[in-house]
């Protein structure tokens, strides 16, 4: 059966030459179109790494999706996870967003230690969403 509502959390890196001010556009573009798309979701920053989850119908999800792959601001995109016909999660937000202060960036950190960073002192509730996608994808890989 075709899922007709999907959720997909993200990891990406920002490209180097990215402006700061480019963030502002990027929301600004995800205020637009998301609810046009019936998508809502949530925006983690902290100055190196993006993380978002974006939830809707499957096909708006999918062709947004699409279309933030191709997006030169970022790369290196990994899919944390994929979830097929659940409540939403973000009900309230076109784009939540939230901009974390970046620390030392160790490059050796494990995706849970960096998931962990970015989520540090946002709403608990979001930060375990988060945390639970990373945590299930450290297993899968395992
Ligand atoms: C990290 C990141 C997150 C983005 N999130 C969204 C989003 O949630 N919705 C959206 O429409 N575009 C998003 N974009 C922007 C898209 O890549 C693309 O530039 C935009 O959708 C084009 O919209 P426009 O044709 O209305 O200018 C994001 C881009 C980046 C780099």
């Amino acid at each position: 059966m075709t899922a007709q509502f999907l959720q997909l959390t993200y990891i990406s890196t920002r490209h180097p030459q990215m402006a700061d001010s480019e963030i502002e556009r990027i929301l600004a573009a995800s205020r637009y179109n998301n609810p046009r798309n019936e998508i809502t979701g949530f925006l983690l920053f902290n100055g190196r790494r993006f993380l978002q989850h974006i939830e809707g119908p499957t096909a708006k999800v999918e062709a947004t999706f699409a279309r933030i792959g191709l997006d030169p601001r970022h790369r290196a995109l990994v899919v944390l996870g994929r979830k097929e016909n659940q409540p939403r999660v973000f009900g309230r937000w076109a784009m939540a967003f939230e901009q974390v202060t970046p620390t030392a960036a160790a490059r050796s950190e494990t995706l849970v230690q960096q998931v962990e960073r970015m989520v540090a002192g946002i709403d608990p509730h979001v930060a375990n969403h988060f945390l639970g996608y990373a945590r299930l994808t450290t297993q899968k890989a395992a």
